[in-house]
């Protein structure tokens, strides 16, 4: 199955796709996380997008398809978290997965207000080691300091994540994502998720939607 991941930054994209690749088999291709990869390794490419990611601003589209397209053809079962971002990514991301011979099956729009964001935002660390998510105000660790999943004491947190460059990303997003679920509308594949509760409830949700339960 291939599905795609919409919304806005902090809505839980990451959150979601982390479970269903740890429970049903998923591999997560995450645009960003692949963006802040080539960042910290210092390659050329991250060397390049470096200032665009810390302003907010979406990167070329020719860097991103790249990088997706290495991705995308050596997997079955995938989720794309964070891509297509614009008009022009989806429509080549049509393109590009005809000539691979796949197709995407769901679209899934996650929505909630941008007054809850600035929490999920300011507030998410990660895991250094296993790339837990984690928040200090709805998921802090078991044990404070140590990650509940591989016992690391190492935690990171994005360049991006403060209020002002949350405000950019957020500006950004509603420019382009009207646009994309309305493509996504047309051709029967989008299906809005209200991602205000908690993760769990969430989960359930996504699992029904795929499994066409509701
Ligand atoms: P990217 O990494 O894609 O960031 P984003 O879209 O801004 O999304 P986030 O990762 O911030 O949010 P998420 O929805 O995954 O939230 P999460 O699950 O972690 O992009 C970063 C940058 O890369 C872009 O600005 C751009 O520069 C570049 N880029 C990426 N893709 C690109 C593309 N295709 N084209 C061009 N440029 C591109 O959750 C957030 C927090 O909330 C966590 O702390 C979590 O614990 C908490 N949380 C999650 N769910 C819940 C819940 N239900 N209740 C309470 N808290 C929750």
């Amino acid at each position: 199955m291939k599905l795609v991941f919409l919304g806005p930054p902090g809505s839980g994209k990451g959150t979601q796709s982390q479970k269903l690749c740890s429970e049903r088999g998923f591999t997560a291709i995450a645009t960003g996380n692949l963006l802040r990869d080539e960042v910290k390794a210092q390659s050329d490419l991250g060397k390049e997008v470096a200032d665009c990611m810390e302003r907010g601003d979406l990167v070329s589209d020719s860097i991103v398809f790249e990088l997706v397209k290495n991705k995308v053809q050596e997997c079955d079962n995938y989720i794309l978290d964070g891509f297509p971002r614009n008009i022009d990514q989806a429509k080549s991301l049509d393109i590009m997965l005809d000539d691979i011979g796949h197709k995407i099956d769901k679209v899934i729009n996650f929505t909630l207000p941008d007054e809850v964001l600035i929490r999920r935002i300011t507030g998410r660390f990660t895991c250094s080691s296993c790339s837990a998510v984690y928040n200090d105000f709805y998921k802090k660790t078991l044990k404070p300091g140590i990650c509940d999943k591989c016992g690391s004491t190492e935690f990171d947190r994005r360049q991006d994540d403060n209020e002002e460059t949350l405000k950019r990303r957020l500006e950004v997003f509603h420019k382009t994502n009207d646009l994309i679920c309305q493509y996504y509308e047309k051709n029967n594949l989008l299906i809005s998720l209200e991602a205000l509760k908690d993760e769990g409830f969430i989960f359930d949700l996504l699992q029904k939607v795929i499994n066409e339960e509701v």
